[in-house]
Protein backbone atom coordinates (compact mmCIF):
# COMPACT_ATOMS: atom_id res chain seq x y z
CA UNK A 1 0.00 0.00 0.00
CA UNK A 2 1.25 3.42 -0.98
CA UNK A 3 1.84 5.46 1.90
CA UNK A 4 -0.61 8.79 1.99
CA UNK A 5 0.95 11.71 0.96
CA UNK A 6 0.18 14.26 3.77
CA UNK A 7 -1.07 12.14 6.48
CA UNK A 8 1.41 12.59 9.79
CA UNK A 9 3.59 15.73 7.72
CA UNK A 10 4.72 18.84 9.99
CA UNK A 11 4.71 22.34 8.47
CA UNK A 12 8.04 24.10 10.42
CA UNK A 13 8.66 26.14 7.28
CA UNK A 14 7.14 27.14 3.93
CA UNK A 15 8.89 24.99 2.05
CA UNK A 16 8.11 21.74 3.73
CA UNK A 17 5.10 21.57 1.28
CA UNK A 18 6.22 21.95 -1.89
CA UNK A 19 4.40 24.14 -4.82
CA UNK A 20 2.06 21.18 -6.38
CA UNK A 21 1.25 20.06 -2.58
CA UNK A 22 0.47 23.80 -2.12
CA UNK A 23 -2.18 24.05 -5.51
CA UNK A 24 -4.14 21.06 -4.14
CA UNK A 25 -4.17 22.55 -0.66
CA UNK A 26 -5.68 25.63 -2.52
CA UNK A 27 -7.83 24.13 -4.77
CA UNK A 28 -9.17 21.88 -2.01
CA UNK A 29 -9.90 24.99 0.09
CA UNK A 30 -11.91 26.67 -2.76
CA UNK A 31 -13.92 23.70 -2.86
CA UNK A 32 -14.24 24.00 1.05
CA UNK A 33 -15.48 27.11 0.45
CA UNK A 34 -17.76 27.01 -2.57
CA UNK A 35 -19.69 24.47 -0.48
CA UNK A 36 -19.80 26.10 2.87
CA UNK A 37 -21.45 29.06 1.18
CA UNK A 38 -23.87 26.80 -1.20
CA UNK A 39 -24.68 24.52 2.24
CA UNK A 40 -23.92 22.05 0.14
CA UNK A 41 -22.84 18.28 1.86
CA UNK A 42 -19.40 18.57 0.25
CA UNK A 43 -18.32 20.01 3.11
CA UNK A 44 -19.08 17.14 5.43
CA UNK A 45 -16.35 14.67 3.36
CA UNK A 46 -13.23 17.42 5.05
CA UNK A 47 -14.69 16.46 8.31
CA UNK A 48 -12.15 14.35 10.49
CA UNK A 49 -14.65 13.59 12.11
CA UNK A 50 -12.77 11.29 15.01
CA UNK A 51 -13.19 12.30 18.86
CA UNK A 52 -10.07 10.32 19.57
CA UNK A 53 -7.74 12.59 16.33
CA UNK A 54 -5.36 14.87 19.46
CA UNK A 55 -4.77 18.05 18.41
CA UNK A 56 -2.80 20.57 20.81
CA UNK A 57 -2.15 24.08 20.52
CA UNK A 58 1.03 25.32 22.49
CA UNK A 59 0.96 29.13 22.47
CA UNK A 60 3.94 30.67 24.14
CA UNK A 61 2.97 33.82 22.25
CA UNK A 62 -0.06 36.23 22.06
CA UNK A 63 -2.68 34.97 19.43
CA UNK A 64 -6.02 35.48 17.85
CA UNK A 65 -6.36 34.85 14.86
CA UNK A 66 -3.65 32.06 14.35
CA UNK A 67 -5.15 30.39 17.54
CA UNK A 68 -8.65 30.83 17.68
CA UNK A 69 -9.14 29.92 13.55
CA UNK A 70 -6.88 26.77 14.22
CA UNK A 71 -9.69 25.67 16.98
CA UNK A 72 -12.31 26.76 14.97
CA UNK A 73 -10.65 24.67 12.22
CA UNK A 74 -10.58 21.63 15.09
CA UNK A 75 -14.38 22.16 16.38
CA UNK A 76 -15.38 21.59 12.28
CA UNK A 77 -13.57 18.76 12.29
CA UNK A 78 -14.70 17.16 15.71
CA UNK A 79 -11.66 16.12 16.82
CA UNK A 80 -10.05 16.29 20.28
CA UNK A 81 -8.99 19.67 20.71
CA UNK A 82 -6.67 20.78 24.14
CA UNK A 83 -4.30 23.99 24.91
CA UNK A 84 -1.56 23.44 26.96
CA UNK A 85 -1.47 26.55 29.66
CA UNK A 86 2.35 27.20 29.39
CA UNK A 87 2.15 29.92 32.10
CA UNK A 88 1.25 26.65 34.49
CA UNK A 89 3.56 24.38 32.93
CA UNK A 90 6.74 22.39 33.71
CA UNK A 91 8.10 25.03 30.93
CA UNK A 92 8.65 27.15 34.38
CA UNK A 93 10.64 24.36 35.66
CA UNK A 94 12.96 24.37 32.80
CA UNK A 95 11.57 21.58 30.99
CA UNK A 96 12.35 21.11 27.28
CA UNK A 97 10.38 21.34 24.77
CA UNK A 98 11.65 18.06 23.53
CA UNK A 99 9.64 16.25 26.88
CA UNK A 100 6.93 17.91 27.19
CA UNK A 101 5.94 17.01 23.34
CA UNK A 102 6.91 13.53 24.06
CA UNK A 103 4.22 13.26 26.80
CA UNK A 104 1.74 15.20 24.68
CA UNK A 105 2.34 12.61 22.34
CA UNK A 106 2.30 9.49 24.52
CA UNK A 107 -1.26 10.28 25.21
CA UNK A 108 -2.24 10.03 22.08
CA UNK A 109 -2.17 13.26 20.41
CA UNK A 110 -1.19 13.54 16.69
CA UNK A 111 -1.39 17.63 15.70
CA UNK A 112 0.67 20.22 17.77
CA UNK A 113 -0.08 24.20 16.69
CA UNK A 114 3.06 25.96 18.15
CA UNK A 115 3.40 29.40 18.47
CA UNK A 116 6.99 30.57 20.08
CA UNK A 117 9.33 33.38 20.30
CA UNK A 118 12.32 31.01 19.56
CA UNK A 119 12.40 29.89 16.14
CA UNK A 120 13.29 26.53 14.68
CA UNK A 121 10.89 24.93 17.23
CA UNK A 122 8.62 22.62 15.50
CA UNK A 123 11.45 20.94 13.15
CA UNK A 124 13.54 20.15 16.38
CA UNK A 125 10.03 18.55 17.72
CA UNK A 126 9.30 17.11 14.65
CA UNK A 127 12.70 15.57 14.39
CA UNK A 128 12.82 14.47 17.98
CA UNK A 129 9.50 13.01 17.88
CA UNK A 130 10.42 10.06 15.14
CA UNK A 131 12.66 9.17 17.69
CA UNK A 132 10.16 8.81 20.54
CA UNK A 133 7.81 7.11 17.93
CA UNK A 134 10.45 4.25 16.87
CA UNK A 135 10.82 3.99 20.59
CA UNK A 136 7.59 3.62 21.51
CA UNK A 137 6.63 1.32 18.22
CA UNK A 138 4.08 4.47 17.56
CA UNK A 139 3.10 3.69 13.81
CA UNK A 140 1.24 7.18 12.73
CA UNK A 141 2.79 10.16 12.23
CA UNK A 142 2.81 13.22 14.43
CA UNK A 143 2.23 16.85 12.36
CA UNK A 144 4.01 20.24 14.25
CA UNK A 145 2.67 22.93 12.72
CA UNK A 146 4.68 26.36 13.37
CA UNK A 147 2.00 29.04 14.03
CA UNK A 148 4.78 31.86 13.87
CA UNK A 149 8.16 31.40 15.43
CA UNK A 150 10.08 34.36 16.62
CA UNK A 151 11.34 36.76 13.43
CA UNK A 152 11.68 33.21 11.44
CA UNK A 153 8.44 31.97 9.63
CA UNK A 154 4.61 32.03 10.19
CA UNK A 155 3.96 29.40 6.85
CA UNK A 156 -0.05 28.75 7.89
CA UNK A 157 -0.62 32.59 7.68
CA UNK A 158 1.67 32.06 4.22
CA UNK A 159 -0.69 29.62 2.98
CA UNK A 160 -3.78 31.78 3.49
CA UNK A 161 -2.13 34.75 2.03
CA UNK A 162 -1.39 32.92 -1.05
CA UNK A 163 -4.77 31.27 -1.47
CA UNK A 164 -6.20 34.81 -1.39
CA UNK A 165 -3.51 36.52 -3.77
CA UNK A 166 -4.55 33.28 -5.90
CA UNK A 167 -8.37 34.22 -5.40
CA UNK A 168 -7.71 38.07 -6.66
CA UNK A 169 -5.70 36.63 -9.34
CA UNK A 170 -8.44 34.07 -11.21
CA UNK A 171 -6.92 31.44 -9.66
CA UNK A 172 -3.88 31.91 -12.17
CA UNK A 173 -0.04 31.20 -10.78
CA UNK A 174 1.51 32.43 -14.02
CA UNK A 175 2.65 36.18 -12.27
CA UNK A 176 2.56 38.41 -9.44
CA UNK A 177 3.50 41.56 -8.79
CA UNK A 178 3.17 42.64 -5.10
CA UNK A 179 4.47 45.28 -2.84
CA UNK A 180 5.62 44.12 0.71
CA UNK A 181 4.97 47.32 2.61
CA UNK A 182 6.55 47.67 6.77
CA UNK A 183 8.42 45.68 9.39
CA UNK A 184 10.26 43.50 6.44
CA UNK A 185 12.73 42.53 9.60
CA UNK A 186 10.83 41.70 12.12
CA UNK A 187 7.94 40.02 10.01
CA UNK A 188 7.84 36.11 9.99
CA UNK A 189 4.96 36.63 7.45
CA UNK A 190 7.24 38.28 5.09
CA UNK A 191 10.00 36.22 5.56
CA UNK A 192 7.75 33.37 4.28
CA UNK A 193 6.86 34.68 1.13
CA UNK A 194 10.73 34.52 0.09
CA UNK A 195 10.13 30.94 -0.34
CA UNK A 196 6.24 30.83 -0.57
CA UNK A 197 6.21 33.67 -3.63
CA UNK A 198 7.77 30.45 -5.50
CA UNK A 199 4.47 29.30 -6.52
CA UNK A 200 4.38 32.10 -8.78
CA UNK A 201 6.23 31.35 -11.97
CA UNK A 202 7.29 35.17 -12.94
CA UNK A 203 7.54 37.08 -9.26
CA UNK A 204 7.96 40.87 -8.61
CA UNK A 205 8.29 42.32 -5.14
CA UNK A 206 8.76 46.00 -4.03
CA UNK A 207 10.24 45.89 -1.15
CA UNK A 208 9.06 49.34 0.94
CA UNK A 209 10.39 49.94 4.26
CA UNK A 210 12.63 52.21 5.95
CA UNK A 211 16.40 51.24 6.38
CA UNK A 212 15.95 49.72 10.55
CA UNK A 213 12.58 47.97 9.42
CA UNK A 214 14.20 46.69 5.57
CA UNK A 215 14.13 42.88 4.98
CA UNK A 216 17.52 41.23 6.04
CA UNK A 217 19.76 40.96 3.26
CA UNK A 218 20.02 36.94 3.01
CA UNK A 219 16.34 36.97 2.32
CA UNK A 220 16.84 39.58 -0.83
CA UNK A 221 19.63 37.26 -1.97
CA UNK A 222 17.52 34.56 -1.61
CA UNK A 223 14.58 36.19 -3.63
CA UNK A 224 17.25 37.18 -6.12
CA UNK A 225 18.54 34.11 -6.50
CA UNK A 226 15.59 32.85 -7.27
CA UNK A 227 14.70 35.08 -10.35
CA UNK A 228 12.75 37.40 -8.78
CA UNK A 229 12.44 40.73 -9.61
CA UNK A 230 13.22 42.70 -6.09
CA UNK A 231 13.10 47.00 -5.73
CA UNK A 232 13.44 48.31 -3.18
CA UNK A 233 11.89 51.94 -1.46
CA UNK A 234 12.42 53.17 1.80
CA UNK A 235 8.85 54.82 2.28
CA UNK A 236 5.38 54.16 0.40
CA UNK A 237 6.24 58.23 -0.17
CA UNK A 238 8.78 57.47 -2.48
CA UNK A 239 7.32 53.91 -3.57
CA UNK A 240 4.37 55.92 -5.40
CA UNK A 241 7.39 58.69 -6.60
CA UNK A 242 9.13 56.08 -8.35
CA UNK A 243 5.64 54.51 -10.54
CA UNK A 244 4.97 51.27 -11.51
CA UNK A 245 3.39 50.34 -8.27
CA UNK A 246 1.89 46.55 -7.46
CA UNK A 247 -1.70 45.56 -8.22
CA UNK A 248 -1.32 43.89 -4.70
CA UNK A 249 -0.11 45.09 -1.60
CA UNK A 250 0.90 43.12 1.74
CA UNK A 251 1.14 45.35 4.88
CA UNK A 252 2.95 44.30 8.00
CA UNK A 253 2.92 45.56 11.30
CA UNK A 254 5.56 47.41 13.24
CA UNK A 255 6.86 44.60 15.47
CA UNK A 256 6.99 47.06 18.67
CA UNK A 257 7.50 44.20 21.16
CA UNK A 258 10.56 42.73 19.15
CA UNK A 259 12.17 46.40 18.63
CA UNK A 260 15.48 47.38 20.80
CA UNK A 261 15.42 51.24 22.84
CA UNK A 262 16.96 52.67 19.21
CA UNK A 263 14.77 51.89 17.19
CA UNK A 264 11.22 51.91 19.52
CA UNK A 265 12.96 56.13 20.10
CA UNK A 266 11.99 56.81 16.38
CA UNK A 267 8.39 54.67 15.97
CA UNK A 268 6.50 57.84 14.66
CA UNK A 269 8.71 58.55 12.39
CA UNK A 270 8.93 54.89 10.81
CA UNK A 271 5.75 54.33 11.52
CA UNK A 272 4.99 57.38 8.71
CA UNK A 273 7.06 55.78 6.47
CA UNK A 274 4.68 52.93 6.18
CA UNK A 275 1.35 54.26 6.52
CA UNK A 276 -0.91 54.43 3.71
CA UNK A 277 -3.10 57.65 4.52
CA UNK A 278 -6.85 58.15 2.76
CA UNK A 279 -5.57 60.98 0.76
CA UNK A 280 -2.70 58.67 -1.29
CA UNK A 281 -6.02 56.58 -2.68
CA UNK A 282 -6.08 58.67 -6.24
CA UNK A 283 -2.52 57.53 -6.37
CA UNK A 284 -3.05 53.64 -6.65
CA UNK A 285 -5.42 51.97 -9.51
CA UNK A 286 -8.94 50.71 -9.11
CA UNK A 287 -8.00 47.37 -9.08
CA UNK A 288 -5.18 47.70 -6.45
CA UNK A 289 -5.85 45.33 -3.22
CA UNK A 290 -4.62 45.47 -0.10
CA UNK A 291 -3.88 42.88 2.69
CA UNK A 292 -2.32 42.88 5.85
CA UNK A 293 -1.94 39.45 8.38
CA UNK A 294 -3.46 42.08 11.17
CA UNK A 295 -3.73 42.79 13.98
CA UNK A 296 -3.98 46.31 13.00
CA UNK A 297 -3.05 48.74 16.10
CA UNK A 298 -5.74 50.26 17.45
CA UNK A 299 -3.96 53.90 17.64
CA UNK A 300 -1.68 53.82 15.07
CA UNK A 301 -3.17 51.37 11.79
CA UNK A 302 -0.54 51.47 9.51
CA UNK A 303 -3.69 50.51 6.79
CA UNK A 304 -6.42 52.69 9.05
CA UNK A 305 -9.83 51.92 8.95
CA UNK A 306 -10.98 54.81 6.70
CA UNK A 307 -10.10 52.35 4.26
CA UNK A 308 -12.01 49.37 5.07
CA UNK A 309 -15.32 50.66 3.31
CA UNK A 310 -13.13 50.93 0.13
CA UNK A 311 -12.36 48.14 -2.52
CA UNK A 312 -9.00 48.57 -1.31
CA UNK A 313 -10.11 46.00 1.78
CA UNK A 314 -9.18 42.15 1.03
CA UNK A 315 -7.85 42.12 4.30
CA UNK A 316 -10.76 41.06 6.24
CA UNK A 317 -11.74 38.36 3.24
CA UNK A 318 -7.92 37.45 3.89
CA UNK A 319 -8.50 36.72 7.30
CA UNK A 320 -11.55 34.58 7.03
CA UNK A 321 -9.74 32.07 4.76
CA UNK A 322 -7.57 31.08 7.41
CA UNK A 323 -9.98 29.12 8.82
CA UNK A 324 -10.79 27.59 5.52
CA UNK A 325 -7.06 27.06 4.71
CA UNK A 326 -6.62 25.72 7.96
CA UNK A 327 -9.75 23.22 7.76
CA UNK A 328 -8.21 22.07 4.58
CA UNK A 329 -4.50 21.60 5.87
CA UNK A 330 -5.69 19.80 8.82
CA UNK A 331 -7.80 17.35 6.87
CA UNK A 332 -4.64 17.14 4.69
CA UNK A 333 -2.23 15.94 7.87
CA UNK A 334 -4.77 13.58 9.12
CA UNK A 335 -5.07 11.85 6.15
CA UNK A 336 -8.61 12.60 5.18
CA UNK A 337 -8.12 14.68 1.99
CA UNK A 338 -5.56 13.67 -0.58
CA UNK A 339 -5.81 10.27 -1.64
CA UNK A 340 -6.25 11.64 -4.61
CA UNK A 341 -3.15 14.07 -4.91
CA UNK A 342 -0.97 12.86 -8.25
CA UNK A 343 2.08 15.27 -7.87
CA UNK A 344 5.77 15.36 -6.35
CA UNK A 345 5.36 14.18 -2.61
CA UNK A 346 7.72 16.21 -0.03
CA UNK A 347 10.24 19.50 -0.02
CA UNK A 348 12.39 19.79 -2.77
CA UNK A 349 15.35 18.04 -1.94
CA UNK A 350 18.85 20.30 -0.87
CA UNK A 351 21.26 19.18 -4.25
CA UNK A 352 24.10 17.87 -3.37
CA UNK A 353 26.88 18.98 -5.85
CA UNK A 354 30.31 17.39 -5.20
CA UNK A 355 32.00 19.19 -2.27
CA UNK A 356 35.38 17.98 -3.62
CA UNK A 357 37.16 17.01 -6.51
CA UNK A 358 40.27 15.46 -7.53
CA UNK A 359 42.49 16.99 -9.30
CA UNK A 360 45.57 15.89 -11.63
CA UNK A 361 48.88 16.94 -9.71
CA UNK A 362 50.96 19.61 -11.59
CA UNK A 363 51.85 18.59 -14.69
CA UNK A 364 55.65 17.60 -15.78
CA UNK A 365 57.50 17.54 -12.90
CA UNK A 366 55.57 16.44 -9.56
CA UNK A 367 55.59 19.57 -6.97
CA UNK A 368 57.40 19.37 -4.10
CA UNK A 369 56.75 21.07 -0.80
CA UNK A 370 58.87 22.13 1.52
CA UNK A 371 58.34 23.58 5.22
CA UNK A 372 61.04 26.49 5.82
CA UNK A 373 64.12 24.72 3.93
CA UNK A 374 63.09 20.91 5.11
CA UNK A 375 60.93 19.19 1.61
CA UNK A 376 58.33 17.41 3.32
CA UNK A 377 58.36 13.34 2.39
CA UNK A 378 54.89 12.00 3.43
CA UNK A 379 51.82 13.97 4.73
CA UNK A 380 49.64 16.74 4.27
CA UNK A 381 49.75 20.16 2.97
CA UNK A 382 46.18 22.22 2.76
CA UNK A 383 47.27 25.16 0.60
CA UNK A 384 45.05 28.04 -0.46
CA UNK A 385 43.41 28.42 2.59
CA UNK A 386 41.19 31.61 2.94
CA UNK A 387 42.86 33.06 0.07
CA UNK A 388 41.97 36.79 -0.68
CA UNK A 389 41.16 37.48 3.10
CA UNK A 390 43.22 39.53 5.53
CA UNK A 391 46.89 37.76 7.13
CA UNK A 392 44.65 37.84 11.19
CA UNK A 393 41.18 36.08 9.86
CA UNK A 394 43.37 33.68 7.57
CA UNK A 395 45.00 32.80 10.91
CA UNK A 396 42.26 32.87 12.92
CA UNK A 397 40.56 30.76 10.59
CA UNK A 398 43.38 27.98 10.38
CA UNK A 399 42.81 27.70 14.33
CA UNK A 400 38.97 26.86 13.80
CA UNK A 401 40.28 24.32 10.85
CA UNK A 402 42.44 22.38 13.18
CA UNK A 403 40.39 22.39 16.06
CA UNK A 404 37.28 20.87 13.85
CA UNK A 405 39.51 18.72 11.87
CA UNK A 406 41.74 17.63 14.36
CA UNK A 407 45.02 18.57 12.58
CA UNK A 408 46.75 19.49 15.85
CA UNK A 409 50.13 18.28 16.09
CA UNK A 410 53.61 18.23 14.19
CA UNK A 411 53.77 20.67 11.23
CA UNK A 412 53.43 24.42 11.17
CA UNK A 413 51.02 27.14 9.42
CA UNK A 414 51.41 30.05 7.45
CA UNK A 415 49.92 33.03 5.91
CA UNK A 416 51.89 33.83 2.80
CA UNK A 417 51.89 36.06 -0.35
CA UNK A 418 50.60 35.15 -3.50
CA UNK A 419 51.93 36.77 -6.84
CA UNK A 420 49.26 39.15 -7.15
CA UNK A 421 50.10 40.41 -3.80
CA UNK A 422 47.02 38.41 -1.81
CA UNK A 423 47.48 36.03 1.25
CA UNK A 424 46.34 32.50 1.64
CA UNK A 425 47.04 30.61 4.68
CA UNK A 426 49.01 26.83 3.98
CA UNK A 427 48.92 24.29 6.91
CA UNK A 428 51.82 21.76 6.42
CA UNK A 429 51.21 18.18 8.59
CA UNK A 430 54.43 16.05 7.90
CA UNK A 431 53.44 12.36 8.74
CA UNK A 432 49.67 12.63 8.42
CA UNK A 433 47.46 9.82 6.80
CA UNK A 434 45.50 10.40 3.79
CA UNK A 435 42.20 11.65 5.24
CA UNK A 436 39.35 9.75 4.41
CA UNK A 437 35.93 10.69 2.95
CA UNK A 438 34.18 12.22 6.08
CA UNK A 439 37.49 14.06 6.75
CA UNK A 440 37.52 15.37 3.46
CA UNK A 441 33.87 16.64 3.98
CA UNK A 442 34.81 18.42 7.25
CA UNK A 443 37.23 19.96 5.29
CA UNK A 444 35.25 21.40 2.51
CA UNK A 445 32.89 22.83 5.32
CA UNK A 446 35.82 24.80 6.53
CA UNK A 447 38.04 25.56 4.19
CA UNK A 448 35.67 25.45 0.91
CA UNK A 449 38.71 26.73 -2.16
CA UNK A 450 41.20 25.05 -0.62
CA UNK A 451 44.06 22.04 -1.89
CA UNK A 452 44.78 18.94 -0.27
CA UNK A 453 47.71 17.94 -1.11
CA UNK A 454 48.75 14.34 0.06
CA UNK A 455 52.50 14.52 -0.04
CA UNK A 456 54.33 10.80 -0.76
CA UNK A 457 58.14 9.96 -1.46
CA UNK A 458 58.63 14.21 -1.43
CA UNK A 459 56.07 14.20 -4.36
CA UNK A 460 52.71 15.36 -4.32
CA UNK A 461 50.35 11.76 -5.07
CA UNK A 462 47.42 13.15 -4.80
CA UNK A 463 45.74 16.92 -5.13
CA UNK A 464 41.97 17.70 -3.92
CA UNK A 465 39.98 20.72 -4.34
CA UNK A 466 37.77 21.39 -2.46
CA UNK A 467 34.49 22.86 -3.04
CA UNK A 468 31.39 24.83 -0.82
CA UNK A 469 29.00 21.56 0.25
CA UNK A 470 24.93 22.38 -0.35
CA UNK A 471 24.68 20.91 3.44
CA UNK A 472 26.99 21.27 6.36
CA UNK A 473 25.72 19.31 9.13
CA UNK A 474 27.05 16.61 12.43
CA UNK A 475 29.64 18.48 13.50
CA UNK A 476 29.79 19.44 17.20
CA UNK A 477 31.78 22.50 16.49
CA UNK A 478 29.16 24.01 14.44
CA UNK A 479 26.71 26.88 16.02
CA UNK A 480 24.18 29.34 14.68
CA UNK A 481 24.84 32.78 15.33
CA UNK A 482 20.91 33.61 15.97
CA UNK A 483 20.30 33.82 19.78
CA UNK A 484 16.68 33.28 19.34
CA UNK A 485 17.46 29.54 17.61
CA UNK A 486 16.21 26.82 19.15
CA UNK A 487 19.68 24.65 18.24
CA UNK A 488 21.43 27.82 20.51
CA UNK A 489 23.14 25.88 23.52
CA UNK A 490 21.81 28.26 26.08
CA UNK A 491 18.49 26.98 25.41
CA UNK A 492 19.33 23.78 26.91
CA UNK A 493 17.47 21.71 23.65
CA UNK A 494 21.22 20.15 23.02
CA UNK A 495 20.62 20.10 18.83
CA UNK A 496 23.29 20.11 16.55
CA UNK A 497 22.29 22.90 13.58
CA UNK A 498 22.81 22.18 9.82
CA UNK A 499 23.19 24.47 7.40
CA UNK A 500 22.40 24.94 3.42
CA UNK A 501 24.09 26.55 0.81
CA UNK A 502 22.27 29.82 -0.33
CA UNK A 503 24.39 31.16 -2.95
CA UNK A 504 28.11 32.23 -2.66
CA UNK A 505 30.14 31.12 0.39
CA UNK A 506 26.92 32.35 2.13
CA UNK A 507 24.84 29.60 4.80
CA UNK A 508 21.45 29.01 6.02
CA UNK A 509 20.58 27.47 9.23
CA UNK A 510 18.09 24.65 8.75
CA UNK A 511 16.24 25.38 11.80
CA UNK A 512 15.76 29.44 11.64
CA UNK A 513 16.84 30.35 8.66
CA UNK A 514 19.67 32.74 9.61
CA UNK A 515 22.13 34.03 6.78
CA UNK A 516 25.50 32.96 7.62
CA UNK A 517 29.48 33.44 5.95
CA UNK A 518 30.94 30.00 5.54
CA UNK A 519 33.24 30.58 8.72
CA UNK A 520 30.42 32.48 10.81
CA UNK A 521 28.80 28.85 11.23
CA UNK A 522 31.94 27.64 13.31
CA UNK A 523 32.44 28.78 17.20
N1 LIG B 1 -1.97 36.95 11.61
C1 LIG B 1 -1.72 36.50 12.85
O1 LIG B 1 -0.83 35.67 13.06
O2 LIG B 1 -2.53 36.98 13.83
P1 LIG B 1 -2.46 36.54 15.35
O3 LIG B 1 -1.16 37.02 15.91
O4 LIG B 1 -3.65 37.19 16.00
O5 LIG B 1 -2.54 35.05 15.40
Amino acid sequence: MTAHPFAGRSLTAIRDLNRTERLYLYDQTRRLKQALAAGDTVAEAFRIDDPDFGMYEIFLEDSTRTRESFKNAALFHRIKLSELNAASSSFNKKESYADTIANLVGYGNRVFVLRTALEGVCRHLAEQTDAYRRRHGIDHGVSFINAGDGRHEHPTQELLDEFTFLEDLNWSSDSIHLALVGDLYHGRTVHSKVHGLDLFSNVRVDLVAPSELAMPAGYVNAMTEQGFAVRQFDSISSYLAAGDTAPQWYFTRPQLERMGERVLRRQDELRGAITFTPDLIPQVGPETRFYHPLPRHREHPTVPRELDDTPLNAWERQSANGYLVRIALLAMVAGKLGDDYRGPVGPEAVPTPEYAMDVAPTAGEPKRYSEGVRPIHDGLVIDHICTGDEPEEIRRHMTTLQAVVGLNGRGGEWVSTGRDGTFKGILFRPGFPEPDEGQIATLAAVVPGATINVVRDGAVARKVRLLSPARISAIPALRCGNPQCITDPAHGEQILPSFVRIGGDRYACEYCSHDHGFKEIWR
